[in-house]
C-alpha cells in the first residue's frame, strides 16, 4: 500500500495458481494476487482507495476456452459509474485498469468480484472474490466483537473431478451446484474458539447456492448486520436463509459452551427445491479456551447505526416500477428484456430512469415458476417493505434478517417483494441483476440510468 494524503493505492495480479483446497491435492485457481478465494481488504470510511487490478489470467479457460477478460465489481460501494464493473468494461489477459473507491459509505460488509459480461459465473468460481470490509468510528465505538474476533466466512460450493480439478456445468443455463461447500476455500473447516463472542461476516459467493444455516446447538445466529451495515437492533434466528451475494453479519456466544465442545454450522436443507438438496455440516467451531480478553464482548440491544435509507417509507406520490422476473424465450429475463437487447442498444437503453436522488418503490415480481432469484441493485442500498408470498395480496414483513439496509433481495418463487431507496448520489447507468450468476450470464441482467 502506498498511502497520498487521504488516498490509499493498491495493486493485485489475477493470476493462475495450484492451491491445495483438497487434502494432497493441487487444484487450478484463479486468484486475486493467487489467493482462493482473495484476500480480505479492510479499509476505514474517508479513506479513498485505489486499486489496481491487473489481469495475468492464462489466454483462455482450462475446459471451456473462453479468453477471461475481466471486469471489477466492488459489491456494496457506491462506485462512479467508469469504477463500478460495468460488464461491457472489460480488462483482457496482460492488461490492468484502476478503480478509485470513494468509501464514504458507513461500515459495512462488501466484496469485490468479477464481472466480466456472460463469464461472470466461471470466472468466480474459479476463485475471483473476495471480501472487503469498511469501518467507521461508531462501529469501532461499540462493544460488539472486532478485529482477531470479527471473522470472515467466504462461502461457495465446488465439484472436483479425480484429479482434484474444478469441474464446472451451468445445467443449461439454469446454475451451478457442487456437492463440496468450501469455506474460505477449504473443505468442512474446524476452527478453534474461545468461549466467548464472535462476530462472523457471512457471504455466499456461491454461483447459484442458496444456504439456510442453523447452529446443530440450537442456540441462534444474532444477526446484527446485514449488506449494508449493521442493524437498529440485534435479530436472534434460529434459521437464516442465505441467497447468493447476501453478507449476513452474525455473532455466535461460545461462553454457552464448555470447553470441549464442537458446535456445528449446519446448511439445513427444505425439500424439493435443486439447489437445496445438499444437506451438510459446513464447518465446526471447537470450544478450545476460555476468553483471554473481555473487552469488545458484549451486543448491544440497539445498535444505532447510520443508514437513511432505513427511514424511508412510501407516501401516497412516491413513484412505483415493477421489475419481473421471467423465462422467456429460453432466456432469463427482466420485463422480458435481456443484457443483449441492452448491448444491441449501444448501452442506452434502460429498465428505469429514475431522477438523481428520487425516492422510488420497486416491486420484484417473481413469475418465473420453480425458480427463485436473488436480485441485486448496483449503487444503492434499500429497504425491504414487505413479500406477499403466493400473489395472494396478503404482504407480510420481511423476515427478521432482512430488515437492515440491503442491496440483494432474494425473491422466492411466486414471490413480490417491495423495496424501498433512493437513487443516487451519482448520476449514471448501473445494472440490476440476477445474482444467480447462471443467470446473470444468461441473460438476467439490465441496467436503470440515474439522473
Ligand atoms: Cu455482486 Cu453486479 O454484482
Ligand atoms: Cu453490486
Ligand atoms: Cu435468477
Amino acid at each position: 500500500v502506498t498511502s497520498v494524503g487521504t488516498t490509499d493505492y493498491y495493486s493485485m495480479t489475477m493470476r493462475e495458481q495450484a492451491a491445495e483446497i483438497l487434502p494432497g491435492r493441487q487444484t487450478r485457481i484463479w486468484g486475486y494476487d493467487g489467493v482462493f478465494p482473495g484476500p480480505t481488504i479492510d479499509v476505514q470510511q474517508g479513506r479513498e482507495v485505489v486499486l489496481r487490478q491487473i489481469n495475468r489470467l492464462p489466454a483462455s479457460h482450462p475446459t471451456l476456452g473462453y479468453t477471461p477478460f475481466t471486469s471489477t465489481h466492488l459489491h456494496g460501494s457506491a462506485s462512479l459509474p467508469q469504477f463500478d464493473g460495468y460488464a461491457s468494461d472489460v480488462t483482457y489477459p496482460g492488461s490492468w485498469k484502476d478503480y478509485r473507491y470513494p468509501n464514504f459509505q458507513g461500515s459495512r460488509t462488501l466484496w469485490y468480484h468479477d464481472h466480466g459480461v456472460h463469464h461472470t459465473a466461471p470466472n468466480v468460481y474459479m476463485g475471483l472474490a473476495g471480501m472487503y470490509r469498511m469501518h467507521d468510528a461508531v462501529e469501532q465505538g461499540l462493544p460488539i466483537p472486532q478485529g482477531y474476533y470479527d471473522v470472515p466466512l467466504v462461502v461457495t460450493d465446488a465439484m472436483f473431478d479425480v484429479d482434484g480439478q474444478l469441474l464446472y456445468d451451468d445445467d443449461d443455463h439454469s446454475g451451478f451446484f457442487g456437492d463440496v461447500v468450501l469455506v474460505n476455500g477449504r473443505p468442512w473447516p474446524v476452527m478453534k474458539v474461545e468461549r466467548r463472542k464472535y462476530r462472523f461476516r457471512i457471504l455466499n459467493a456461491s454461483v447459484s447456492r442458496t444456504y439456510r444455516w442453523q447452529l446443530d446447538s440450537g442456540e441462534p445466529l444474532v444477526v446484527i448486520g446485514t449488506d449494508a451495515g449493521l442493524m437498529a437492533a440485534p435479530q436472534p434466528v434460529t434459521t437464516l436463509l442465505h441467497g447468493n451475494a447476501e453478507r449476513y453479519e452474525v455473532v455466535i456466544d461460545f461462553a454457552k459452551y464448555k470447553i470441549g465442545r464442537r458446535v456445528t454450522l449446519r446448511n439445513i436443507s427444505p425439500k424439493n427445491n435443486v439447489d437445496y438438496t445438499h444437506t451438510d455440516k459446513v464447518m465446526a467451531f471447537d470450544v478450545v479456551a476460555k476468553a483471554s480478553t473481555t473487552s469488545k464482548n458484549s451486543v448491544p440491544s440497539v445498535l444505532s447505526p447510520y443508514n437513511a435509507i432505513m427511514a424511508l417509507t412510501p407516501t401516497a406520490d412516491t413513484p412505483t416500477r415493477t421489475m419481473a422476473l421471467v423465462r422467456q424465450g429460453g432466456q432469463w429475463t427482466i420485463n422480458g428484456e435481456t443484457w443483449a437487447d441492452v448491448e444491441a442498444s449501444a448501452y442506452t437503453r434502460a429498465l428505469a430512469n429514475p431522477a438523481l436522488n428520487a425516492v422510488e418503490v420497486w416491486e420484484i415480481h417473481n413469475d418465473s415458476g420453480g425458480w427463485h432469484h436473488p436480485l441485486h441493485i448496483h449503487l444503492i442500498d434499500f429497504k425491504i417493505l414487505d413479500r406477499e408470498f403466493d400473489r395472494n395480496g396478503v404482504r407480510v414483513a420481511p423476515r427478521a434478517h432482512e430488515r437492515g439496509a440491503k442491496d440483494v433481495v432474494h425473491v422466492g418463487e411466486n414471490e413480490r417483494v417491495r423495496l424501498i431507496t433512493q437513487f443516487g448520489p451519482h448520476p449514471g447507468r448501473y445494472m440490476i441483476h440476477c445474482h444467480n450468476l447462471v443467470h446473470e450470464d444468461h441473460d438476467m441482467m439490465g441496467q436503470f440510468s440515474v439522473g
